[in-house]
């Protein structure tokens, strides 16, 4: 069934005023389109929680340094549609950056805590500002009782948690576990890039992570695990900005297993592809 594609904060108030009315509750389901089988995960997880289901499609310009990906990033909005065409998804949000971002916009949230853990955020020092702020805006637009987030995004999943408890939002922050290929590689848009030999190589970080977060159970001292992960994938053609073992609720970094539950995290390039993971242990 063709999904009904809206395009105006009127339009969009009015379906959700009326599904609240009728005491329906909401999903949403954020996306910058590219749509892959780890968004539809996060679409049927919505569905789980919600009878009402909203897909955002926007590709957000304030999350994109000028020298990123923002000109080449995979726009494909009607293959997006057809992908959620079964799924019962009410419908889709798909506003222009000229709705989201008028003439004279002057706001931008700058998140700190996990937003500041020298992860991403050391590479990409406006990411999370524009991703607080379009989340935030997307959340108030669309008054979602669930907002779905996946896994594989980690450190944005822990910024958007806090930001929406920091406003009072009042959503559910909803993770949904990382899709991989059947060789481990993490679904993304990016995959998208990558050449064949890139490809064959990036399942290298799914390994090197389950082989680390394997050794740092069973009790071998943490940085050198890290370092020979750190090895092992520059050995297979990447360059690594990092491979971190960070407690998994507040992204501080970590020494032992004593200290907390451990999230490893990971980003590296190869080619002109930028590719982050991570695991817990
Ligand atoms: O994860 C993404 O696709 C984006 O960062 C999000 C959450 C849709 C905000 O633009």
């Amino acid at each position: 069934m063709a999904i009904r594609v809206v395009r105006t904060v009127s339009a969009l108030r009015r379906a959700v005023i009326r599904w609240r009315g009728r005491g329906e509750r909401i999903a949403l389901v954020p996306t910058m389109g590219a749509l892959h089988e780890g968004h539809l995960a996060l679409v049927r997880a919505g569905r789980r929680r919600a009878r009402r289901l909203i897909v955002s499609i926007f590709v957000n310009p304030a999350q994109f340094t000028p020298h990123e990906d923002l000109a080449s990033y995979p726009r494909s909005l009607k293959a997006d549609l057809d992908a959620l065409a079964d799924m019962k998804v009410d419908l889709a949000w798909a506003p222009t950056a000229a709705l989201m971002y008028p003439r004279g916009f002057a706001t931008r949230i700058v998140p700190q805590g996990p937003a500041t853990a020298g992860l991403e955020d050391k590479f990409r020092p406006h990411f999370f500002s524009g991703v607080a702020t379009v989340v935030a805006k997307l959340l108030i637009q669309c008054a979602p009782d669930f907002a779905m987030f996946g896994d594989k995004d980690y450190q944005q999943l822990k910024v958007v948690t806090r930001m929406a408890k920091d406003l009072d939002l009042p959503v559910k922050i909803v993770p949904v576990a990382t899709v991989r290929e059947r060789d481990g590689l993490a679904l993304s848009s990016r995959n998208s890039y990558l050449s064949p030999d890139e490809r064959a190589a990036a399942p290298t970080l799914y390994r090197v992570l389950t082989d680390c977060a394997g050794r740092i159970a069973r009790g071998e001292l943490l940085a050198r695990v890290l370092d020979e992960g750190a090895a092992a994938i520059e050995r297979s053609g990447f360059a690594l900005d990092y491979l971190e073992a960070r407690h998994a609720e507040t992204l501080a970094p970590i020494g032992s297993l004593k200290e907390g539950p451990i999230r490893l995290l990971v980003a590296a390039r190869i080619g002109k592809t930028r590719l982050i993971d991570n695991i817990a242990v």
